[in-house]
């Protein structure tokens, strides 16, 4: 991600999909009961195409096969520096195909095109070639320990990973997710999530392209209460990643201790702070809040969806930031002007309204936006509260909408206080000149990342993840690889 809205992309047209299967065992195939499911273009509500609906039986299939790619394929036996090259090929295909893949993730999630090409297509890109150059430098050490042994650590793949992503970034959320399993020699099941299934399927087919051999990555769509259950419960599954609704986190840990005590790792939601101080370039601090919050239609887990601004300079703040929710353009993602597409779903759209009634009746003043924009389609016009307090319901749960949140503050003490009276922990940002103030923040807001005048930078090579209920493990960087990996210790008498 960057942290300006991308350039004006070429105008490119949504495609026409074909009816999906699910991809199992290098196979193209039916679900086994035969159901499919809609996935729907946000910006018209109308279906895309019919996606094979995959369930328990379906699952069963996948991870039998990706056990067997694991244990008996080519994949185990394949030197890691090949399996690198592989996941190398993979990233260049998607970078091929960018256009195609831009569009399709445009239409399936509803995000404006200028983002998918400027920014999801490319960051995906970059994930996997960054796992891709980890696939043969991942080592053990020797350890010197007493008496006459010989001692050594082999990090050896974890072996099945289930991973479940949600609708938000599918095609990044993919790439943070395979890399490291891949890298590490993983095999996998994938469901992605029932409202964007489309890229997922599309990134499969240029992974089999690529060389994986078969079974190796296994592409499930379904629903959470169905496939997303069976996966996390099943006994031969060795660790499941999650991304997505922090209670929807615990039922798959819940699921993961009861089947086989699986890893998990997880990546939930967050309600981070985002603070302005008044000696802050204030232009700075206002574009990046703005982007901070709504970028991806404010359907972000890292989103500053609580901004603290200093009292001195909350007006100024206020005015800068309505002037910048009026000039948006809410629309047609293919529309190269538009700067907000619509919400993924009908329900997300009808959640995020329902905090918008919620942060009227508690007294939050609505300075702009409020209301569905145009007929068909779940748009919402940016909003803005001011006056909002700490334990209105806005302040506290994630909206997961294009709605900001601006509270008042006074002194550094306090902020620091405040942002964390939240049972998350995923992100935080600060806006000062002031290096001391910026790193007193730093080292006080308990997140997972913390921002000092910058938002939603991201790279490849840096974790991210949560503290409290944002939930635990990193992803990217070195660190994601302690989540695909066993460590196994050898002693070798050496007399
Ligand atoms: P969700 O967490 O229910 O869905 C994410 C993924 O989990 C999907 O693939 C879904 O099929 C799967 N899932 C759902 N129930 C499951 C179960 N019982 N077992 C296994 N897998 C299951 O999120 P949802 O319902 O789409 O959105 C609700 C709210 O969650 C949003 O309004 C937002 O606040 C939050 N959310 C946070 C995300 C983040 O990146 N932190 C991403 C998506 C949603
Ligand atoms: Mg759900």
């Amino acid at each position: 991600m960057a942290t300006k809205t991308a350039e004006r992309p070429r105008t490119i047209k949504p495609p026409k999909v074909k009816d999906q299967p699910l991809f199992i065992g290098g196979k193209w195939q039916d679900s086994v009961s035969g159901k499919t499911f809609a996935t729907t273009n946000p910006a018209t509500g109308e279906t895309i195409c019919q996606v094979a609906e995959g369930d328990k039986a379906d699952i069963e299939l996948a991870v039998v096969a990706a056990r067997k790619a694991f244990e008996q394929g080519p994949w185990g036996t394949m030197s890691a520096r090949d399996r690198g090259v592989l996941v190398n090929r993979l990233a260049d295909l998607i970078e091929e195909n960018q256009e195609e893949l831009a569009a399709l993730e445009s239409l399936d999630n509803g995000k404006p095109l200028r983002d998918s090409l400027a920014i999801d297509v490319p960051a995906s890109v970059k994930c996997y070639r960054y796992y891709a150059g980890w696939a043969d430098k991942i080592h053990g050490k020797t350890i010197p320990v007493d008496g006459p042994f010989f001692c050594y650590t082999r990090h050896e793949p974890l072996g099945v990973v289930g991973q479940i992503i949600p609708w938000n970034f599918p095609l990044l959320m993919q790439a943070w997710k395979w890399g490291p399993a891949l890298a590490t020699g993983c095999t996998i099941v994938l469901k992605p999530a029932e409202q964007t299934p489309l890229t997922a399927l599309r990134v499969a087919a240029l992974a089999q392209e690529a060389g994986i051999p078969d079974g190796v990555v296994n592409v499930v769509p379904g629903f959470g209460p169905t496939a997303g259950a069976a996966l996390s419960g099943h006994k031969d599954v060795d660790k499941i990643a999650f991304t997505g609704e922090h209670t929807t986190g615990q039922i798959i840990m819940e699921a993961a201790a009861r089947s086989n005590l699986k890893r998990v790792s997880l990546e939930l939601g967050g309600k981070s702070p985002n603070v302005v101080f008044a000696d802050a370039d204030l232009d700075a601090a206002v574009d990046g809040a703005y982007f901070g919050l709504f970028f991806n239609q404010g359907q972000c887990c890292c989103a500053g969806s609580r901004l603290f601004v200093e009292d001195k300079v909350y007006d100024q703040v206020v005015e800068k930031l309505l002037k910048k929710a009026k000039s948006q353009k809410v629309g047609d993602p293919f529309d190269p002007e538009t700067t907000q597409g619509p919400q993924v779903s009908q329900e997300q759209c009808d959640r995020v309204m329902g905090f918008i009634e919620s942060g009227k009746k508690e007294g939050a003043k609505l300075l702009t936006g409020g209301k569905r924009v145009g007929e068909r389609g779940y748009f919402i016009e940016p909003t803005v509260f001011t006056d909002v307090k700490d334990e209105m319901k806005i302040a506290r749960e994630e909206i997961f909408g294009p709605v900001m949140n601006i509270l008042r503050f006074k002194d550094v003490d306090e902020v620091i206080r405040r942002g964390n009276q939240t049972c998350f922990g995923l992100a935080a940002a600060v806006w000062t000149k002031d290096i001391s103030k910026a790193h007193r923040l730093a080292n006080g807001l308990r997140a997972g990342t913390v921002w000092i005048n910058c938002y939603d930078v991201f790279d490849p090579a840096a974790p991210f993840g949560g503290f409290k209920m944002s939930g635990f493990g990193r992803e990217l960087g070195e660190y994601a690889l302690e989540l695909y990996t066993e460590v196994k210790t050898v002693y070798v008498n050496l007399q």
